[in-house]
């Protein structure tokens, strides 16, 4: 079977996952977002956690240097955050949307819960880097639902 990206794209997208805004500040860098849905469990004991970055990311660099990640996971109420960090050109966090976590990273206000993580490792993955995270403290919001990403476009859970 022959397929072009697009095609394999479009396949992905019929599985449905959640939406987080990964949040860092690493040395020389501004507090920072970056919206993805590669985020997943990995491993209980030891607590590990994965997320995969594009390598032409605008935020490769400062993910480079960072030693810890903030894996913030959204509410539907947080559509509009996670248009704001998926765009090119501006993923500076605003004062107002963040509080500094036990860890000293940014971790998002309202998000459903937020995974403080030390870099754990880094490995190739295509055109994307997989970056694994320990989690060192965490943050559970009670109540809530989730913004679910589907067929390259937002969902509510009804
Ligand atoms: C719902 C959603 C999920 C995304 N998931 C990822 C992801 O897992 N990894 C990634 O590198 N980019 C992902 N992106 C794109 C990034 O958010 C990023 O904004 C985009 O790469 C902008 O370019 P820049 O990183 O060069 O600024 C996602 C975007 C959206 C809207």
């Amino acid at each position: 079977m022959s397929f072009d990206s697009l095609q394999l794209r479009n396949a992905l997208g019929r599985f449905a996952t959640g939406v987080c805004v990964i949040t860092a500040s690493p040395e020389g860098h501004a507090p920072f977002g970056m919206t993805v849905n590669s985020f997943s469990s990995l491993s209980l004991t030891p607590p590990l956690v994965l997320w995969s970055l594009q390598k032409n990311s605008d935020t490769m660099e400062a993910f480079r240097v960072a030693r810890q990640y903030c894996v913030n996971i959204l509410s539907q109420e947080q559509k509009a955050l996670s248009g704001r960090y998926a765009k090119k050109g501006d993923h500076a966090l605003r004062a107002e949307e963040f509080t500094i976590g036990e860890s000293g990273l940014p971790v998002l206000r309202h998000s459903l819960a937020s995974f403080e993580c030390d870099m754990d490792a880094r490995h190739d993955g295509g055109d994307h880097i997989i970056l694994v995270g320990r989690v060192t403290h965490m943050t559970v919001a009670t109540g809530g639902r989730p913004l679910v990403f589907y067929e390259g476009g937002y969902r509510e859970l009804v």
